[in-house]
């Protein structure tokens, strides 16, 4: 008895301490529920996927407008794409509460937006001009506009200097926002990876056939999950090693064959096959929650999603803050499970001896059979075609596993 009380005032002190954890990240869904007032631009946070972005930043405002300036903007019946970029045009990646605002330095401030860091605003239209204005008003322009667009109404929450929510008076009008954004068909995908963090990865890409199965999936859906910049340069020296067609199913792993939103890759976790994937349990990977964070896994690594560039059905590119590695390229580089660091000898043995020198659990690690497949050697040996010369767009091919479900709200 004593021991179970014991065991349950335990569990409680954990999911309190937890909870606390948890609290000290901001979440806009709920900080904006508290107010009737403004359930239609939290609404379309949440479609939008605006949200989780926000929850994701620190020092930043949110300049909310009420049910009544929200149904303005839902007049003019603009695409999802253009009503995400309207609604990150009121982001500002900088802290201003109703003291900051008031005390700004010379009585006019520029704050880079959301929409700025899309990447794509056109010239200054991704800022907003925040002067101070007689009798005590605080002005919101689009940069660029002559006239004062809304005012600052009232303060909704701050939570110094992780975020700041306030009430301005109407939608900032910006022609460049609500531009419907092109058709995701027509886009140049590297330009979009390159102007958005993951400019390694795109012109990796450009000099390699993968290029192509990315742009031929895209009328009937993918998603990209692109290595930043850091995390693709540092693996560059290990992909310069990959035969051609190693490269070509290093990057066609990257993809997978459906759009996903962020929310979709939430709700629907497990093995996912790829662009790579040329037959079963091949160049597979397993999509999984971790906290409010989607990963994905490979045998080999575990990345995480740290941002957005596009999520435009059919078309959403993520950045992930690792290369992942298919366990089909890189056997070798399993984490040998009861060893320290990888030994050099593990790394640079030759695959013939299969003397099973103790090291990686490779699931399907045949240590008797003599390397029967070349997919055995290590990278650095590798030459062989190990991934099979039949290459028709493997990805199209294979069914993903995940059950697609994209609830789109009608707007
Ligand atoms: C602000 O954010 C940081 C990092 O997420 C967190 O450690 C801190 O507790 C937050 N501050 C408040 C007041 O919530
Ligand atoms: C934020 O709050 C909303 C409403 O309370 C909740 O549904 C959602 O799961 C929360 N998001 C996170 C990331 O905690
Ligand atoms: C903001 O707009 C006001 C009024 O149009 C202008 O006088 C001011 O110079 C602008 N501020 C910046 C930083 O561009
Ligand atoms: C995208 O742009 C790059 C250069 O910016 C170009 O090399 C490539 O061919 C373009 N791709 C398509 C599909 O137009
Ligand atoms: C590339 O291969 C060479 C030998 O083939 C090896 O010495 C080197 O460690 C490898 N580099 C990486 C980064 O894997």
């Amino acid at each position: 008895m004593q021991l179970h009380r014991a065991a349950a005032a335990a569990a409680v002190v954990a999911l309190l301490s937890l909870s606390l954890l948890t609290a000290t990240a901001h979440n806009i869904t709920r900080i904006l529920a508290k107010n009737p007032d403004f359930s239609t631009f939290n609404h379309y946070l949440t479609v939008t996927q605006l949200a989780p972005e926000i929850n994701r930043r620190e020092t930043i405002t949110v300049c909310a407008v009420d049910n009544a300036a929200m149904s303005d903007l839902l007049s003019k019946h603009l695409t999802i794409g253009a009503l995400r970029n309207v609604l990150s045009l009121h982001v500002l990646l900088d802290y201003f509460d109703a003291k900051k605002l008031h005390q700004i330095t010379d009585g006019t401030a520029l704050a880079a937006t959301m929409f700025q860091a899309t990447g794509s605003a056109p010239g200054s239209s991704g800022f907003v001009n925040i002067t101070d204005l007689k009798g005590g008003k605080v002005g919101f322009s689009p940069q660029d506009n002559d006239v004062i667009s809304a005012t600052f109404v009232k303060s909704i929450e701050s939570i110094p200097y992780n975020i700041s929510v306030i009430q301005i008076s109407a939608i900032l009008p910006s022609p460049e926002a609500e531009a419907p954004a092109p058709d995701p068909s027509q886009m140049n995908l590297t330009s979009i990876l390159s102007a958005h963090g993951c400019k390694v990865f795109a012109d990796t890409l450009l000099a390699n056939p993968a290029e192509q199965t990315f742009e031929s999936n895209i009328k009937s859906g993918v998603t990209i999950f692109c290595p930043g910049d850091d995390a693709m340069k540092s693996f560059l020296p290990k992909y310069k090693n990959l035969t051609s067609d190693g490269k070509q199913s290093l990057l066609e792993y990257h993809g997978i064959p459906v759009y996903q939103s962020l929310s979709g890759l939430r709700s629907s976790n497990g093995l996912t096959n790829t662009l790579a994937t040329d037959g079963a349990k091949k160049y597979d990977f397993t999509v999984q929650n971790d906290g409010t964070d989607v990963t994905i896994k490979t045998k080999i690594v575990t990345a995480t999603i740290v941002n957005t560039l596009i999520d435009e059905q059919p078309l959403a590119i993520y950045e992930v803050d690792k290369v992942l590695m298919p366990i089909e390229l890189f056997k070798g580089a399993l984490p040998p499970a009861p060893a320290p660091a990888p030994t050099p000898e593990a790394d640079a043995a030759p695959p013939k001896k299969s003397k099973k020198h103790g090291s990686p659990p490779a699931p399907a690690a045949p240590s008797d059979s003599p390397a029967e497949s070349p997919a055995d050697a290590p990278v650095a040996d590798q030459t062989a075609d190990e991934n099979g010369a039949v290459r028709f767009d493997g990805g199209r091919f294979g069914a993903v596993i995940l059950s697609f479900c994209f609830v789109f709200l009608q707007l």
